[in-house]
């Protein structure tokens, strides 16, 4: 058995969490590789709505597995809210979530730290979604870190007072305001609790599996575009978000590499801060922006929306090695007469068709090639060969532009509102 991977393919919400819930019964065990609460995945069933930032979003189905993974970064106050609030809606955790030990812990002072370099960019912010991800991961590279393992530690109040002092040091030198102690009572407190969860060396309960021919499928947050070697540097969040990823932060091999599901939205959102070629700042962003109730899972922000970017999906396809295509969405563009596709770019008075190195709105202007809407409603459709013959149209010039086939349509934020396309391997 291999280990499967759904990774997004743009700047993050391109409905990973929705997709994932839906090919769980598929596998036995879920694992997220990366990233932390900085992460919304929104989940529909049975007319309620779900929002997950840390747990996998294969914790709604009974008996698989959810695994937090070692690439994984964990702020002890928000997994148990979430667990919390998942209690109380009655979903049964039970035996289902296992963190790993090598998993990273976001202090109070990795918030705050993260609030005071944003304050100090001022207009060259990143927009983060100020959860401590940069400061944890900084503090990851630089072995300075508190791993989820090191609480089972005696020590454990004694290295998190030297890596607050420490903290501490670096906060006075920003012109930042803060009051650290109800924020630190809470997260003591959250992590006495947090302790009892079931913590693993989750490398070896996932090898182990693998070896004994379990189904594992590893859950991306962010995307492609915002990874921190191929993103939009430095609009970027702070932890590898592509396939390679998968493997640092689960700790399987690349020769364990199965399918690779790339997932896109038929439009493009982006939140936060940073280059967006396609972006409409117009009535058109405006109605898509409406049309898809683009506003951000983790902080409610409006997500600015724009047309498909064809080489920057290329461009993700290509570092992901991805083998499927799952698209979202489709439904939202219903209203449209006609649809944009961007092609190519116009850079510095010159047509190229890949993302430079410094990607520089003001320097791009993107080359659309126009298609006919469908204006259809999609979102009561019950098969694929329902759809109309616009969209079948647009998802084959997709899929020749884009050399990888579409396997997935989804059409609705519910799980029932998902169109397969061909006899997946999954
Ligand atoms: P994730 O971070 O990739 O899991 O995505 P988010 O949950 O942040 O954002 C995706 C949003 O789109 C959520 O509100 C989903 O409920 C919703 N969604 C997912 N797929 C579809 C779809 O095909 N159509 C529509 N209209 N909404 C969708
Ligand atoms: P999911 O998993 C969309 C963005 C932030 C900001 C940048 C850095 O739901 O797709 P960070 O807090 O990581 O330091 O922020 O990355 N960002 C996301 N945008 N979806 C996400 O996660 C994101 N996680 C971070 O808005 O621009
Ligand atoms: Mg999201």
């Amino acid at each position: 058995m291999k280990v499967d991977v759904l990774l997004g393919l743009q700047w993050g919400d391109e409905g990973k969490g929705k997709v994932v819930d839906v090919l769980t019964p598929n596998y036995d065990i879920i694992g997220r590789f990366q990233g932390g609460p900085n992460a919304g995945h929104t989940l529909e069933f049975d007319g309620k709505k779900h929002v997950l930032h840390t747990i996998p979003s294969g914790i709604f189905h009974e008996g698989k597995m959810n695994v937090v993974g070692n690439g994984v970064v964990i702020d002890p106050i928000i997994f148990n809210r979430e667990i919390d609030s998942l209690e109380e809606r009655g979903v049964n955790i039970g035996d289902k979530l296992l963190i790993s030990r090598k998993a990273h812990l976001i202090l109070p002072t990795h918030r705050l730290l993260d609030a005071a370099s944003e304050q100090a960019k001022g207009k060259k912010k990143i927009g983060s979604t100020l959860k401590g991800i940069g400061p944890t991961y900084m503090d990851k590279t630089g072995r300075n870190g508190l791993r989820v393992g090191d609480l089972e530690s005696k020590d454990f109040k004694k290295r998190y007072n030297t890596l607050r002092e420490k903290h501490l040091s670096m906060l006075s030198s920003f012109n930042f305001e803060f009051d650290l102690e109800p924020l630190e009572d809470e997260w003591l407190k959250a992590v006495e609790k947090f302790k009892n969860y079931p913590l693993v060396d989750s490398e070896h309960y996932v090898n182990g599996h693998l070896r004994g021919g379990k189904k594992i499928l590893a859950e991306g947050a962010q995307g492609t575009l915002l990874d921190i070697d191929f993103g939009s540097y430095p609009f970027v969040t702070s932890s590898n978000t592509i396939t390679a990823g998968a493997c640092t932060g689960l700790g399987i091999a690349p020769t364990q590499i199965g399918e690779v599901y790339g997932i896109f939205k038929a439009y493009c959102t982006r939140v936060g801060s940073g280059p967006f070629p396609t972006e409409l700042n117009n009535e058109e962003g405006e109605a898509i922006r409406k049309a898809g109730n683009e506003f951000g899972a983790t902080t409610g922000r409006p997500r600015r929306c724009g047309w498909l970017d064809l080489p920057a999906l290329k461009y993700a396809i290509m570092i992901n090695g991805v083998t499927q295509l799952i698209m979202t969405k489709a439904d939202v563009l219903s209203e449209f007469d006609s649809i944009k596709v961007c092609t190519a770019y116009k850079y510095k008075g010159e047509v190229i068709d890949y993302l430079p190195f410094d990607v520089l709105d003001d320097d791009m202007e993107p080359i659309y090639e126009e298609r006919a809407g469908w204006k259809e409603d999609l979102t009561q459709l019950g098969s694929i060969e329902e759809i109309p013959a616009e969209l079948d149209s647009y998802i084959n010039y997709l899929e020749e532009e884009l050399q990888t086939p579409i396997t997935i349509v989804s059409v609705g934020p519910d799980r029932t509102q998902t169109l397969r396309r061909t006899i997946a391997s999954i």
